[in-house]
């Protein structure tokens, strides 16, 4: 296994939409391992692929370090078949270090995605699961927590980000 390099805002690649993963094959399932590695080293609750600057429709999400019970999840094309309520919570991203800020987002969804042998399953999530499962698919269409925050927030992010960037150089 091995640590991947986690692209950062504004790297191109994280504003893409990503392509469904075609073959589950060996090299897939190295990606998967690295990924959950990449995650659990940051640490992260989330990773998805665009995010280690692979534009493919797959995501791991571990949040057991929040909710003890909830198993490690490996999803591939994933989609949402139906969402319910709304919740707003305060959402980082490794991709976006050292910023947090409030999103709102659905309560609870339905998703439909492949597990990693390829089996197709359906799974309910509600709470912190159903705010860190659309995260990640966000990623997978190009989109970034911070796009969706109000016009007003979002440039008071970029004017932070830039200045953050700049004292860093
Ligand atoms: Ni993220």
């Amino acid at each position: 296994m091995a640590l991947l390099d986690i692209k950062k805002y504004p790297a191109r690649v994280l504003k893409q939409k990503a392509v469904p993963v075609e073959k589950i094959d060996d090299e897939l399932q190295q990606l998967i391992d690295d990924m959950i590695e990449t995650m659990y080293a940051a640490p992260g609750v989330g990773l998805a692929a665009p995010q280690v600057g692979i534009s493919k429709r797959l995501a791991v999400i571990d949040i057991s370090m929040r909710e003890e019970t909830v198993p490690l999840l490996v999803l591939i094309n994933p989609v949402i078949l139906s969402q319910e309520g709304e919740i707003e919570f305060e959402e980082g991203c490794l991709s976006v270090p050292d910023y947090t800020a409030k999103v709102k987002r659905a309560e609870s969804l339905v998703i439909s995605a492949l597990d990693r042998s390829g089996q197709q399953v359906e799974i309910e999530t509600g709470g912190l699961l159903s705010i860190a499962v659309q995260h990640e698919l966000d990623h997978l269409d190009g989109i970034l927590f911070i796009d969706r925050l109000s016009p007003i927030r979002r440039e008071f992010f970029k004017k932070k980000y830039k200045k953050k960037q700049k004292t860093e150089d």
